[in-house]
C-alpha cells in the first residue's frame, strides 16, 4: 500500500516496485524522532488532540525499536511509519512531503555519524598521543621520496599523525554544523497553508530545504579525508612492520595469518585501511555526480544519498576502531630505529648548516659537502646538533600541547 494509491490507480509491476523501494531501513529511529517533533507542531497548531500527540509519541517509540514492522510491502521508511501508526498515522503527514521528512532524517543520520566518528578520531588520536610519549626520544630515520633524509624522533613523526586526525575531527564538526538546520515546514517546495510553528533553526528557503544535500556532501568528504589520513598511516605501518624496514611489530591482536605460508603476520587491517580509502573517495564522488544538474526541488535521484551515507558511516566506525587497536599494540624496535638513524648522511644538512653558522654561503656549504658524499668523504660532523623537534619548545612542549587539545576526551 502506498501513500499515493489514490492517484495511480493500477497496481505497480513488481519490477517497477522492486526498483523504486529505497533501502533506506537505517533511517527509521531518525525519522521516528523528525516525525515526533513534527506531530508536536501540528499539535501547538491544533491540528492534533493532546491524545493523538501522546498516542504518536508512543507508538513512535516503539516504532523506533522495532525494525521488523517496516515491511517489503512499504515504499520507503515514510510511508511504513506512517502505516505503523494507525489512524493517528492518516492525520501526521498534514504540513509535511516525504521530501522535507527525508531531509529531515537525513539531518539527523547524518549528526550522528558525525558525533560518531569524532569520538573513534579522538580515541585513535590519544592512543597515538600514548604512542607519542613513550617514543619521545627515539631516534628514527626521517624520510622525504621514501629515501632517508634527516633523524627525527618517533614521538615527533606520530604527532604529525596527532596534526592529521585532529584537522579531521574540525571536518566532521564542520560537516554537523551543516546538518543542523531543519527542513520542515517546508513541505514538498512551498510550505503549507496551515502555519505550523516553524522547527529550531529552520532553513530560510524551502526550495533548497527540500534540494539540498550539501550536508551529506560534506560528511562524505569528511570521511574521504579521514580515510585518506587513515590510508597514509596505513601505508606507513605497512612498510615499518615489513622485514626490509623492521621498525615495528605488529600485535597479534591486530594481525592476519596466511592460509599457506605458516609463518606470515600479515598487515591486513593497515592494509584494508589503505584500500577503503578507495572507497570512500568513490562514495563522495558518486554522490557529487548524483547531485550533479538536478534541476531544483526534489528529484527521486536523491534517494540515492543513502547508500554512500550508510555504508561510510560503518566504515569509518569500524576501521577507527581497528586502527586503535593496532596503533595501541605496537612494538618498537628501538635498536633497529637507532641503527637505521646512524647512517652519517643523514647529518649532511647538519654539516652544511653548520658551515653557514661560520659564514659560508648555503649554496657553496651544500657544494662543498655534496663533494665529499659523492667522493665517499663524508664524515660525520662533531657537533651533530640535536635535531629541531615537532616546535619550538621541543618535543615535550608539543606533547603537552597535543595533550591539552584533547583534553576533553581523557
Ligand atoms: N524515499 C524517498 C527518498 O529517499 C523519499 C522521498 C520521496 N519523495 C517523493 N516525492 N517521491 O528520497
Amino acid at each position: 500500500m502506498t501513500t499515493w494509491q489514490a492517484r495511480v490507480g493500477a497496481r505497480l509491476d513488481p519490477d517497477v516496485w522492486e526498483f523504486l523501494r529505497a533501502d533506506d531501513a537505517e533511517l527509521l529511529p531518525y525519522d521516528c524522532e523528525a516525525t515526533a517533533e513534527h506531530a508536536q507542531r501540528l499539535h501547538a497548531a491544533g491540528l492534533l488532540t493532546d491524545e493523538e500527540l501522546d498516542e504518536a509519541e508512543g507508538r513512535l517509540a516503539e516504532i523506533a525499536q522495532d525494525p521488523d514492522g517496516y515491511l517489503e510491502t512499504d515504499e520507503d521508511v515514510h510511508s511504513a511509519i506512517e502505516r505503523l501508526l494507525g489512524e493517528v498515522g492518516r492525520k501526521i503527514h498534514a504540513g509535511r512531503s516525504r521530501n522535507d521528512q527525508v531531509a529531515a532524517a537525513m539531518r539527523l543520520y547524518v549528526l550522528d555519524a558525525c558525533a560518531e566518528a569524532r569520538e573513534g578520531i579522538d580515541a585513535l588520536a590519544l592512543v597515538c598521543l600514548s604512542f607519542a610519549e613513550s617514543e619521545a626520544e627515539t631516534v628514527m630515520p626521517g624520510y622525504t621520496h621514501l629515501q632517508r633524509a634527516q633523524p627525527v624522533t618517533l614521538g615527533h613523526h606520530l604527532l604529525a599523525w596527532v596534526e592529521m586526525l585532529d584537522r579531521d575531527r574540525t571536518r566532521f564538526a564542520a560537516a554537523a554544523e551543516a546538518a543542523a538546520e531543519s527542513p520542515l515546514g517546508a513541505g514538498a517546495l512551498a510550505g503549507s497553508t496551515l502555519e505550523l510553528p516553524p522547527p529550531p533553526r529552520q532553513m530560510r528557503n524551502s526550495i533548497d530545504a527540500v534540494a539540498d544535500r550539501d550536508f551529506a556532501l560534506d560528511y562524505l568528504y569528511a570521511a574521504a579525508v579521514l580515510f585518506n589520513h587513515l590510508s597514509r598511516i596505513g601505508e606507513e605501518l605497512v612498510l615499518w612492520a615489513s622485514a626490509e624496514f623492521g621498525f615495528v611489530q605488529l600485535p597479534e591482536a591486530a594481525a592476519t595469518g596466511s592460509s599457506m605460508m605458516p609463518q606470515k603476520l600479515n598487515p591486513d587491517v593497515a592494509e584494508l585501511a589503505r584500500g577503503k580509502a578507495g572507497t570512500a573517495i568513490g562514495r563522495l564522488t558518486g554522490l557529487l555526480a548524483t547531485v550533479k544538474g538536478l534541476p531544483l526541488a526534489y528529484d527521486r535521484d536523491l534517494q540515492e544519498d543513502k547508500a554512500p551515507v550508510f555504508a561510510t558511516r560503518r566504515d569509518v566506525v569500524r576501521a577507527l576502531r581497528a586502527l586503535t587497536v593496532l596503533v595501541s599494540g605496537l612494538e618498537v624496535d628501538r635498536d633497529r630505529l637507532a641503527k637505521a638513524a646512524s647512517d652519517p648522511l643523514l647529518l649532511a644538512t647538519d654539516a652544511a648548516e653548520a658551515l653557514v653558522r661560520k659564514g659560508t654561503p648555503f649554496r657553496d656549504a651544500h657544494e662543498e659537502v655534496a663533494a665529499k658524499v659523492r667522493a665517499g668523504e663524508f664524515r660525520k660532523p662533531r657537533s651533530a646538533a640535536t635535531r629541531p623537534a615537532p616546535g619550538p619548545g621541543g618535543i615535550r612542549e608539543a606533547l603537552a600541547e597535543a595533550r591539552h587539545r584533547f583534553a576533553d576526551n581523557l
